[in-house]
Order: structure tokens, then sequence, then C-alpha cells
């Protein structure tokens, strides 16, 4: 499969047509950003790693029966994915409060939830990508109720079946976000990455941050966090 017209160079990927007009192909880049594009730098490797963990969780999710547009990897850094319409929603999972939900209920990160939290943000850099709830993506139609419906059960089981396994691993499943997209037969699959720059990993014993957060917050050895999801995930 070869790589056509680029259709579009995101935050952290590139994604390109194919001649199968159903399969795109993403490429992984080493750029970050943070704090809605605020802070920029690059972290060595990134886009190799994050194309393996995503490929990986993806496929052990396929296997747990959730659909999602991973088709095939086709080397480190790119992957064929099925072509679809993204909902315009950042889906949050938490099941421990940090990041911003900690700073707007004034939590001390690591606070234990009673039960899931499930978020949506509306996908707009220029409003930064601002918190909306079932009600607002019903009036603008974003997604229907039935879409939303399977969405957030499909987040739920994505959170058990990645918590599980995560844990096996020694990692510690904080948070993390979702994109859902419609396929060609307007079923809703999983779509993007589950990746170090999308999750919070923390060390289950330690507690040490695994994730965009050592990046975000100029903790250091950004590399290494990486490199250790990696290693602890596929032995690599
Ligand atoms: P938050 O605490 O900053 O709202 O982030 C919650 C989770 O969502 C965290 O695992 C990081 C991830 N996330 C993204 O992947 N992209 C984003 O644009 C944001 C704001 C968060």
């Amino acid at each position: 499969m070869e790589k056509l017209e680029q259709l579009y160079e995101g935050k952290a990927k590139k994604v390109f047509k194919t001649s199968d007009p159903n399969v795109y192909i993403v490429d992984y880049k080493d750029d970050a950003t943070a704090g809605n594009g605020a802070k920029k730098g690059t972290i060595a490797g990134k886009g190799t790693i994050n194309n393996r963990i995503t490929n990986h969780l993806m496929q052990l999710l396929e296997k747990h029966g959730i659909p999602t547009h991973f088709v095939k990897e086709l080397s480190v850094c790119e992957t064929a994915v099925r072509v679809v319409k993204i909902v315009p929603l950042e889906v949050i999972v938490r099941n421990i409060a940090a990041g911003s939900l900690a700073a707007r209920l004034g939590l001390p990160e690591g606070t234990k939830l009673n039960s899931t939290v499930l978020e949506y943000c509306y996908k707009d850099d220029a409003l930064g990508d601002p918190m909306v709830n079932e009600y607002h993506i019903a009036a603008m139609g974003w997604a229907t109720e039935a879409e939303l419906k399977t969405i957030a059960e499909m987040s739920f089981k994505i959170n058990k079946v990645l918590g599980d396994y995560l844990k096996d691993a020694g990692i510690e499943l904080i948070d993390f976000k979702l994109e859902f997209g419609r396929d060609a037969k307007n079923k809703i699959i999983l779509a993007d990455e589950i990746s170090p720059d999308t999750c919070r990993f923390w060390d289950i014993k330690t507690k040490e941050k695994l994730d965009k957060d050592r990046f975000r917050r100029d903790l250091g050895g950004v590399e290494d966090a990486y490199r250790e999801v990696l290693k602890r995930l596929l032995g690599e």
C-alpha cells in the first residue's frame, strides 16, 4: 500500500490518501505540543513508539469485540486505517482525579473517584476544545442519541479492557482520551490513537508518571518514560 496525496497534518500525525478510497495511511511524528499548541517540542522516538503502542492496544481491543479503524501496521511509524468521518468530540474517561479535573474541582492529583467519570469536549482548537454535555451534542447535531449511547458504552468497555491489561504491566490507567468515527456503513468505530500522548499512565507501585505529563510539566525523562511503556507492553 502506497501513500498518495497528503490530506492533513495535525500536531502529532500526518494523514495520506491511498489507492483504496476506504483506507488512509497515518504517519506518526515526533513533534509534541501541549496547552493547545502553546508549548512545542519534539520527543525523540515518539512517533515510532506511539504507532507501536496504539496498534498493539487497538488489536487488543478488537480481540475484545471493540471495532477500531486499525487495518495494518506498514512500518515503525506508519499504519493503514479505515477511513472514518470523525465525530467532533474528545471523549475523556477518568478513573483517578488528575490534570484538568483535579484543577477544576480542587482535588489533589491521585484522588480516587468513587465511579468512572466520562467527559466530552468539542474538538475545536480555536475554541480550546471546550467541555460540552449530552444536551450540547444533541443541540449541535454532533452525534445522535443512539450514537452517543454506543460511544459511552464502548468507552466504558475500553476502560475495563485497557485497565485490566495495563495493570498486568504494572501500569495504572489514570485517565485517557478517545475519538470515534463513522465508517463507510455509518457504524461507530474507535479511531485516532491510544498512547502516552493521550493517556495518563502511572507506575502502579511508585506512581511515577509514564506519559506526556513529563513533557507538559517539564519533569524530564520524557523519552525514557515512553520507551518504558513500550517495553512493558510489547517487550521491545
Ligand atoms: P486533562 O486532564 O488535561 O483534561 O486530560 C485528560 C486526558 O485526556 C489525559 O489523559 C490527556 C488526554 N488529552 C488528550 O489526549 N488531548 C487533549 O487535547 C487533552 C486536553 C487531553
